[in-house]
């Protein structure tokens, strides 16, 4: 498998999980589009439980997932088995979130951070390898 990246967002995270389709068609990635597929009204726990299964079952490596705050959608990507969901506002988050938690699962809050933001956390985790070490026993204790 490549680096297959799913994405997947609700009805206030349409616009910006588009843009970062298109960061990820720039940086070279394979895209697995989840949906929602335009702004009318949607349920995000739908969308954070498809994105998630996606993550679980190994068709895709990682999962970006936006909602309004990210909140609602990183909760219901969590509640998926093997699936570690951040939700992340700026770079350090983003990067420490793969470092100590091995997080396979990026959350956005479209109407919380702007794209640029954003961008900068996709870039940076998708870049950042889990440390291990100290951190892999805790890691495994969420499983
Ligand atoms: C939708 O209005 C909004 O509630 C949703 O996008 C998200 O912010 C939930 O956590």
């Amino acid at each position: 498998m490549g680096q297959v990246v799913a994405v997947a967002s609700d009805h206030a995270g349409f616009a910006l999980k588009e843009e970062i389709r298109r960061l990820l068609e720039r940086e070279g990635y394979d895209q697995l589009d989840l949906g929602t597929f335009d702004d009318r009204s949607v349920d995000y726990p739908d969308f954070g439980r498809t994105l998630a299964e996606a993550v679980g079952n190994g068709q895709a490596l990682w999962g970006i997932a936006v909602c309004g705050t990210g909140i609602g959608i990183s909760i219901a990507a969590n509640r998926v088995p093997g699936v570690r969901a951040a939700l992340c506002h700026d770079v350090t988050t983003a990067k420490l979130s793969r470092e100590h938690n091995d997080a396979n699962v990026l959350a956005l809050g479209a109407r919380v951070i702007g794209p640029s933001t954003a961008f900068d956390c996709v870039i940076a985790f998708l870049n950042t390898e889990f440390a291990g070490g100290r951190h892999a026993p805790r890691v495994a204790k969420l499983g």
